[in-house]
């Protein structure tokens, strides 16, 4: 009797626990695919043959090409100053599925199945890993994938590595041609001790300079900054900023898909992401409740106009129309030069300087990684609102007839 109770109950509450982890985690088992309606799977290693990714749930009819892909990947591609690593990947983006040609446009369109994008990997050199094969870089994943898995792909970081990323910013060249209107742009705002001066920021700058900076006069000192650093055969972290404009009121799923909760989780998913604040961020702790709360007024559109964005265009995990503003801070690169102690896998105490290519501020290719996973939460989030209640709901409503 007792082992028919414990029998009849146990698959229920199993069942009711994968229902739960279900609603706060979408993606159950391996954790490479992010998204629910614009779903994103990667694939690939940094020294394998390539890297691609899977992007389910695109809506059709949308005009795309390489071409449209190509710019966002130049953006982030490596060797391009000495500031970043000197490894040469062409990043060429090729479309394997998912368009076609319409003929009434005669445009290559997306067609609503799964778009798989890949890219050659071109320029590895294993070799110069060979002598870390079996140590843990110290502020690296060599040591928790070895952990985890039992054996890990040295070549590179292997999927640890953020030549995956290059996946996503295909991804999100796409995400950006789904919400009419987005625009989304990320800038360097720190980089050791160097912050930029608001009051000189510049859209136009970020294109001028190889920090992605926009602050002229910042930009000029860091170049000096990190050649120093470089000489040392060490590294340093960055703060990055990015903003959605155009992004429409009311996007978000209370309580367990909020926008703010999904664009941290995508941000913080970025290598060496250590963390992330929207709007005033951690600074709102020093903030009293008036100073804080953006005050709302009706503008001369007769929307809604916000006097302030501390909230960083989100309140309640939905967007109040207002751009919206992320911040995440990156760790400095591991892979230094410098002698570090660590020890190897098979638990001997050892040095370990990392020679090989490497960026020494990582922080600057996370500019267009940034905005890419950006823009994939916002189109996620605007192909849910429409699939749930269709067109957002016209602000100011009439009011009632008494
Ligand atoms: C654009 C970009 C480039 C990176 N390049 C390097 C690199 O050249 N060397 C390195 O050690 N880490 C690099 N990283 C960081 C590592 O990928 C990351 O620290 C590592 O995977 C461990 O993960 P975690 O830092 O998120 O814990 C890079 C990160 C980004 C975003």
């Amino acid at each position: 009797m007792t082992r028919y109770k414990v029998r009849a109950t146990k698959p229920r509450k199993l069942q009711r626990n994968f229902t739960e982890s279900r609603l706060t985690h979408n993606r159950i088992m391996s954790f490479n695919t992010f998204g629910h309606l614009f779903r994103v799977t990667t694939f690939g290693e940094s020294h394998g043959p390539a890297i691609g990714c899977v992007i389910d749930g695109c809506p059709p009819r949308i005009p795309l090409t390489e071409a449209d892909i190509q710019p966002y990947l130049d953006r982030r591609r490596p060797g391009q100053s000495r500031y970043t690593t000197q490894r040469q990947e062409p990043d060429a983006v090729k479309i394997l599925s998912g368009v076609f040609v319409d003929e009434a446009s005669g445009k290559q369109v997306t067609t609503g199945t799964p778009i798989a994008l890949l890219i050659d990997n071109v320029d590895q050199r294993s070799k110069d890993y060979s002598d870390i094969k079996d140590k843990y870089r110290p502020g690296h994943a060599d040591y928790t994938y070895d952990v985890k898995y039992g054996l890990r792909d040295y070549r590179g970081g292997g999927r640890q590595s953020a030549r995956e990323t290059a996946m996503r910013v295909a991804a999100g060249a796409i995400a950006r041609k789904i919400v009419p209107g987005l625009k989304v742009r990320g800038a360097l705002v720190q980089m050791g001790p160097h912050r930029v001066d608001r009051a000189r920021w510049d859209w136009e700058e970020i294109d001028r300079n190889p920090f992605f900076c926009p602050d002229a006069k910042t930009a000029a000192v860091l170049g000096d900054y990190l050649d120093g650093l470089r000489k040392r055969g060490s590294s340093i972290g960055a703060v990055i900023e990015i903003v959605a404009d155009g992004v429409p009121a009311g996007l978000g799923a209370p309580i367990y898909g909020k926008l703010d909760g999904d664009l941290a989780g995508a941000l913080m998913g970025i290598n060496a992401v250590k963390g992330v604040e929207i709007g005033a961020g951690f600074g709102a702790a020093e903030l009293t409740g008036e100073q804080n709360g953006d005050e709302m007024r009706v503008g001369n559109d007769g929307k809604p106009r916000f006097l302030s964005n501390n909230a960083g265009g989100i309140l309640g995990g939905i967007s109040t129309g207002q751009p919206v503003v992320a911040r995440f801070a990156v760790k400095p690169t591991s892979s230094i030069l410098i002698p570090r102690r660590t020890v190897d896998r098979y638990g001997h105490e050892t040095d370990i300087s990392t020679i090989g290519r490497h960026d020494p501020c990582v922080g600057i290719r996370a500019v267009p990684i940034g905005e890419a996973m950006v823009a994939c939460v916002i189109a996620d989030h605007y192909l849910r609102q429409r699939g749930q209640v269709g067109e957002t709901p016209s602000w100011p409503f009439s009011a009632p007839v008494r």
